[in-house]
């Protein structure tokens, strides 16, 4: 018969073995040694059965408490091993909380951003609208649209990227040299509001619009990039003048450089899509730039046949266009003398102007 020694043997050998347990699955093997189906404390119980009611008393009691030292040294242990598991993960998963973050420094707007954003406010407030379009044109819409037809010598001044894909005139799509197809795609884009307003006997519409974007030509100086920006103006109306472009300009020029103090010449030129043409010249009258002057947009009435390719009749919709140089003018504002470190991305550059 176990005497109450043997007892305690048994949970002096349990509280080892769990000890010894290195794992819950390891611990979980022990206890079955003790207190499963087939475990020792189970084996004292089934073997109470022969006793007699006395014995059963007595032994069945200390059975018992043997049975609860092991189950309060099985608990024990397994808070023991979670605990270790957890301080172990947590000892894996270690933050340094004192190390210095990464630093995460304001952006800005480019300056040639800071630019369009400045020109599309300025002609907003004069009521135009403002209109995105393509970058891979049509030859159509580049050159033809515009009254320069192939083979036409006036092509010349705007050497293309071509792309190799066909247009439906057989004739390859370009990067489009200048903003100017916006001229007639905008047209294009409205010519139901016009012909509605036709068709009701109201007022023609005006299209008054700025396209500004990014060009592409065969260029590359101090002053000129492959990839540059333009913006195009378009006004049209009953009776819209080469006098009101010289009022928008100038107003324009003297709102942008936020002085008075400020000269504007139109210089007699060619372009196929505007007759009469000019270039526009600013001079400075003061400042570092004083005295020169500075060519910063092509301009001119627009031509009949560009009006007739926007579908639309040239004597209703008469009046001006122009095609200016936001790089041209983002350096003037900021006195950069080499365009092409707007496109360097060159930090140093560009953080001035954050
Ligand atoms: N598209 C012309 C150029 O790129 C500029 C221009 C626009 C001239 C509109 C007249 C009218 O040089």
């Amino acid at each position: 018969m176990t005497t109450t020694q043997e007892f305690e043997a048994i949970v002096a050998a349990a509280r080892t073995a769990f000890a010894s347990a290195s794992t819950p699955a390891d611990l979980e093997n022990a206890k079955a040694q003790y207190v499963g189906k087939s475990g020792r404390i189970t084996e004292l119980m089934k073997g109470l059965a022969t006793l007699s009611v006395e014995e059963k008393k007595s032994r069945g009691a200390a059975i018992n408490q043997a049975k609860q030292a092991i189950e309060a040294a099985l608990t024990e242990r397994r808070q023991a091993l979670a605990d270790a598991e957890l301080a172990a993960q947590l000892r894996a998963e270690a933050l340094d909380v004192s190390l210095p973050g990464r630093i995460r420094e304001p952006g800005g707007l480019h300056p040639v951003s800071l630019t369009l954003e400045r020109i599309e406010q300025i002609f907003a407030s004069m009521g135009f609208d403002v209109a995105d379009g393509p970058e891979i044109e049509s030859d159509w819409h580049s050159f033809t649209s515009l009254n320069n037809p192939p083979n036409h010598p006036a092509r010349s001044m705007q050497d293309t990227f071509y792309v190799d894909i066909d247009g439906d005139d057989g004739i390859p799509y370009n990067l489009r040299p200048h903003t100017s197809p916006m001229q007639v795609r905008y047209a294009h884009q409205h010519i139901k509001r016009y012909a509605d307003a036709v068709k009701r006997g109201e007022p023609m519409p005006e299209i008054r619009v700025i396209a500004p974007g990014r060009t592409y030509r065969v260029d590359s100086d101090a002053t000129h990039s492959p990839m540059f920006h333009q913006c195009e103006g378009l006004w049209l109306g009953e009776n819209v003048s080469f006098k009101d472009l010289k009022v928008v300009f100038t107003d324009f020029c003297r709102t942008f450089f936020e002085s008075d103090d400020l000269a504007l010449r139109f210089r007699p030129s060619f372009f196929p899509f505007t007759e009469p043409s000019a270039e526009i010249d600013i001079q400075f009258q003061s400042g570092p730039l004083a005295g020169r002057w500075l060519e910063v947009a092509g301009s001119g009435q627009v031509h009949p046949a560009v009006v007739r390719n926007m579908g639309l009749d040239p004597e209703k919709h008469i009046g001006f266009a122009f095609g200016m140089g936001p790089d041209r003018l983002t350096m003037l504002r900021y006195g950069v003398s080499d365009l092409r470190l707007f496109f360097d991305g060159d930090i140093r550059f560009l953080r001035q102007f954050r």
